[in-house]
């Protein structure tokens, strides 16, 4: 039987290449960060501590981390690349950046970036034994019985013989330190719940794609050069 497996949601993975002393700095930075924390009730310590919620959401205003969003720019033009959008018609906005630190078992939740075209998480310190990150399918065109692929009792009675990426309800992939994953803003992810950190550190940023010229285009946000505030 010949098989299409269509509609793909694409997620990539690739590595940045900074030197040690840079990214040594930049976990420095990142840890005063949680030290000096703006919101310190909002972090449960079930939760990673999340920059963006104690007040350290604009990284890219921090010319410490410069070179590095010179270096994840070129993997957001690679990624553009592989979807076969033109980048040369559209501006790229960082529009906020955070750090994330876990340690132990802190995990962040499953969520999604919803005011964004583009998000990543790049990881600046990890160890094979650090939480993956998990993207889940909120379409799941193949699951013919709703619910099946993630029923506890049909899991049990193995209704479903094996998963793979035909028939599940999420999937995990595992970063090394230094790789950087980008995909869509609006797919849900949360890291994995039941891992042990060993201190992970990651970097954040949601991204929008605003087009250079608005001209006889309807979709697409109109150059920010063309608002304006009332
Ligand atoms: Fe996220």
């Amino acid at each position: 039987m010949k098989v299409y497996n269509i509609f793909p949601l694409t997620i990539c993975q690739s590595k940045i290449d900074i030197e040690d002393k840079e990214k040594s700095n930049l976990i420095s930075l990142i840890k005063e960060m949680k030290a000096s924390s703006k919101n310190i009730d909002y972090y449960n310590k079930i939760g990673s501590w999340t920059g963006d919620t104690q007040g350290f959401e604009n990284l890219h205003h921090n010319s410490e981390f410069n070179n590095l969003f010179g270096e994840i720019k070129k993997k957001l033009i690679e990624y553009l690349d592989v979807l076969n959008i033109d980048q040369e018609q559209l501006d790229i906005y960082i529009q906020r950046s955070w750090a994330t630190i876990s340690e132990g078992k802190e995990h962040i939740d499953r969520h999604s970036h919803l005011q964004s075209h583009i998000s990543f998480a790049y990881y600046l310190k990890k160890s094979k034994e650090d939480s993956k990150i998990i993207f889940y399918d909120d379409k799941r065109h193949n699951e013919l019985i709703p619910g099946l692929f993630e029923s506890p009792t049909a899991n049990k009675r193995k209704i479903m013989k094996k998963f793979n990426v035909q028939n599940s309800a999420s999937i995990s992939i595992d970063p090394e330190e230094d790789d950087i994953i980008i995909f869509p803003s609006k797919t849900p992810h949360s890291t994995q719940p039941n891992a042990v950190n060993n201190q992970r550190i990651s970097i954040s940023a949601d991204i929008s794609l605003i087009a250079k010229d608005s001209k006889l285009l309807e979709h697409l946000t109109p150059p920010i050069k063309n608002w304006i505030k009332i």
